[in-house]
Order: C-alpha cells, then structure tokens, then sequence
C-alpha cells in the first residue's frame, strides 16, 4: 500500500477518527440526580434519547460528534440537549423529533456528510 503525501495510507482521514471536521458537538446530558424527588435529564430517559441521536446520526452519516455529558443545569426542563461550541439549548426533545432536529442542525450548520469511516473502507488488499 502506498502512502499520500501526508504519510497516511490512501483514504485515511486525516484528522483523529472522533474529531468531526465540522467542530460541533450534540452534547445530551444523562445525569441523574441522586434524590429520586428531583427532575433530572436520565429520568426522563434521556440516554434513549441520545442513542436515538447517535443512531441518526450515524445513519446519516453527519460531520457532527454526540457526546454523553453530566447535567448542564437545565434539569427541570430535559432532557437537556446543547449544540456546542456556544450553541442554544435544546429542552424536551423526544426521539420522535430527533429527525427534524437534525435537518433543522444540517439546514442551519450546512453539515456535511462525514467523509469515508475507517470501518467503512475497503479491506486492505481489495
Ligand atoms: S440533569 Fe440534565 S441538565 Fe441537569
């Protein structure tokens, strides 16, 4: 296998696998409170909700990171979901709406779709 002019093997990206080149982030919290009488985001199942994200996400295929964070102070009103950097809150969001969110957040942030996943490369040797 020949390299490119960077080093890397051809159709290897060439920035780290979990580093989107967009530079935004979903972040959902799924804290949970340990008084089980106070509102928090993973009490309203909010780690369905970001596996719901993840998996759009990934079905289709977007230049944007999902990241699990602890609370971010909105547990009254989560599940908690925030576009970083410096992006607004998203409150109550429900998996039924993760797919509007997310033609809203390509629409918006004009994402694009993520360039070749190492597991979607081709054998080596094919
Ligand atoms: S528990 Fe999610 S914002 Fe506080």
């Amino acid at each position: 296998m020949s390299e490119t002019d960077d080093g890397l093997p051809p159709g290897m990206p060439d920035f780290p696998l979990d580093t989107p080149a967009s530079g935004w982030t979903i972040m959902v919290c799924i804290n949970r409170r340990l008084r089980s009488d106070l509102a928090s985001c993973a009490a309203r199942d909010s780690e369905g909700l970001a596996q719901a994200i993840e998996d759009a996400v990934h079905a289709r295929g977007l230049d944007i990171r999902v990241e699990r964070t602890v609370c971010m102070g909105r547990c009254n009103f989560g599940p908690t979901v925030r576009l970083a950097p410096g992006g607004a809150f998203r409150l109550g969001l429900t998996p039924e709406e993760v797919d509007t969110f997310l033609d809203d957040l390509e629409r918006e942030l004009g994402l694009k779709k993520e360039r070749s996943k190492i597991n979607d490369l081709p054998p080596p040797g094919s």
